[in-house]
């Protein structure tokens, strides 16, 4: 029944900051699933004994997908798959199910936080036994597989009944079909103080999750509403649906309108928070108030006592370079160890498994801890609502009282969508050169203290990685510039402000930042170079 069958390579499967993403047409051409995942196996090589997980947000093209790799991986001589139930699982879940049954990795099928459907996006995020996504190493040498990969191995069979939780076998390998969220809300349960956040939703305490019409629907009508007791309809776009209803699943207060405008109005509830498509994403709301993602980095480290699996003491902390340094002035605080990696959560990995780091976070909405080797969105909603559920206070109040504490960076990310490949490489390349003679120049009331590329020395496998422009100025305020890796198509210019005040704490982060996006734009010559002003998204 195994079938081999002639291919011939694509040019364009070099993985991005998580994984392969792609518009779903060009993942639609006949054979790009299959080089792609042969190219994986080939790279494993024995692949005798070994378990895989697999799963994915539902987008479109999920379930075709899936059947293909099934049918793949039982091919090339795997010994088991674990699937979730439909081909269901999100980003965290999966990581948590890698770890809890000793798997060699797994597949989820996912392009994140990007719209699905026809005209959006698919994508496919390999971890291996960390429950992390793999190390660059390892991406580049499956890159240069699929360059010359000539045959791929497919068992020859109907598609496989994923509706039914239960074991199966096909061409001499072992599935087992599994509720993607029982595990998760077990995981969880073992982490936050349930009861506290139950007595929370008891006193009448309200929240809306807005799932985005993406995977954590069910994980999270589950927790929140029938464990918590959070009232029916706290969760909202709660159907996983291929297209996301048309939604862009990306929690941020540009595509999270709809719960942004509630939280805004006077029906608000007392919390809010949304996820992304594959449910490593979180966005956090009170009434009338936006936490930062780096804001909300910094807070929950700071708060790591409520937590009963946190509670004893936790490692260190650590962030993308990215992201702002409010988390630093709490690490000092608490003399626990600091970290500044690259952007993409795979750079977390060494740090939580050689126990250096127990929480890490990304500007880009991602917080998480060693519990898993993924960001996760709803343990950073439960996180939250423990925080709430021990101290009574606020979101903004919590928040405030942080600031107050720890003086408050103001902090925005400007994105530059849909530019030149070529114009966004010369223009960081261009950038990165004049960078060391813009050292003690002054821009109005700001002067550079330093100013270079972002080189990370990993700790554990001594490996280096450069990511990324920043410019340091004498008052501790950053300009961050770097290009995206997970775009679908063109490049994107992500341009990172921040400035740090100790007593000036209640402005409008714009207004702190207009000077310094303006120095920002003359320094790196965006508006001649890509004919932008302005920024396509800011967040
Ligand atoms: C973006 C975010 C990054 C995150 C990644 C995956 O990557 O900026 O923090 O890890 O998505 O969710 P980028 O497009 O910037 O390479
Ligand atoms: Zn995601």
């Amino acid at each position: 029944m195994i079938k081999v069958v002639s291919t011939s390579p694509f040019s364009d499967q070099k993985m991005g900051t998580a994984g392969l993403r792609r518009k779903s047409k060009v993942v639609l051409q006949p054979g790009y699933v299959e080089n792609f995942m042969q190219s994986i196996f080939n790279v494993i090589g024995n692949l005798q004994g070994k378990v895989f997980v697999v799963g994915g947000d539902g987008r479109y093209y999920n379930d075709v997908a899936i059947q293909k790799i099934i049918k793949m991986a039982a091919a090339n001589g795997v010994s088991r798959l674990i699937v979730g139930q439909n081909g269901f699982i999100s980003t965290p879940a999966g990581s948590n199910i890698i770890l809890k049954n000793h798997a060699d990795g797994g597949f989820i099928l996912s392009a994140s936080h990007n719209p699905g459907g026809i005209d959006g996006d698919f994508g496919i995020k390999y971890s291996n036994h960390t429950g992390g996504q793999i190390p660059s190493f390892v991406s580049d040498a499956i890159y240069q597989e699929t360059l010359k990969i000539s045959e791929y191995k497919i068992c020859d069979v109907p598609d496989v009944d994923l509706s039914q939780i239960g074991h199966q076998e096909l061409c001499g390998m072992q599935i087992d079909v599994i509720d993607p969220v029982n595990d998760y809300v077990e995981m969880m349960e073992q982490i936050f103080d349930f009861t506290a956040i139950k007595n929370l939703f008891k006193s009448g305490f309200t929240m809306r999750f807005d799932a985005m019409n993406a995977v954590t629907g069910p994980y999270a009508v589950r927790i929140f509403e029938e464990i918590l007791g959070a009232s029916k309809g706290s969760v909202v776009n709660y159907v996983p649906l291929p297209d996301f209803g048309g939604l862009h699943p990306d929690p941020n207060m540009v595509y999270a309108k709809e719960l942004v405008d509630f939280m805004f109005s006077d029906d608000a509830a007392d919390f809010g928070a949304a996820n992304d498509g594959d449910g490593d994403r979180n966005m956090i709301l009170g009434k009338s108030f936006f936490v930062t993602p780096s804001d909300s980095l910094a807070i929950l480290t700071d708060n790591f006592q409520y937590i009963p699996a946190y509670k004893n003491g936790i490692y260190g902390v650590a962030k993308s370079a990215a992201t702002s340094t409010s988390v630093e002035r709490v690490a000092k605080a608490h003399n626990i160890g600091y970290y500044e990696v690259p952007t993409g959560w795979k750079y977390f990995v060494n740090l939580m498994d050689s126990k250096r780091i127990t929480f890490c976070g990304e500007e880009s909405f991602g917080t998480g801890s060693a519990h898993i080797r993924e960001k996760d969105g709803i343990w950073a909603v439960l996180f939250w609502l423990n925080i709430i559920a021990a101290t009574g206070k606020s979101v903004a109040q919590i928040t405030e009282e942080h600031w107050q504490k720890y003086g408050r960076s103001y902090y925005v990310r400007f994105d530059f969508e849909g530019v030149d490949g070529t114009i966004a490489d010369n223009l960081m390349a261009d950038l990165e050169n004049r960078l060391s003679a813009l050292v003690n120049k002054r821009y109005g009331d700001y002067i550079v203290a330093d100013a270079g590329a972002f080189v990370y020395n990993d700790p554990v496998d001594k490996s280096s990685t450069k990511n990324g422009l920043i410019v340091r100025f004498a008052d501790g305020s950053r300009i961050v510039y770097r290009l995206s890796g997970t775009g679908s198509s063109g490049a994107t210019i992500r341009v990172y402000i921040e400035r740090y005040s100790k007593e000036d704490i209640k402005r409008e982060p714009l207004q702190m930042l207009t000077e310094l996006f303006k120095i920002a734009m003359l320094i790196s010559e965006i508006p001649e170079r890509t004919g932008k002003h302005q920024a396509d998204v800011v967040t």
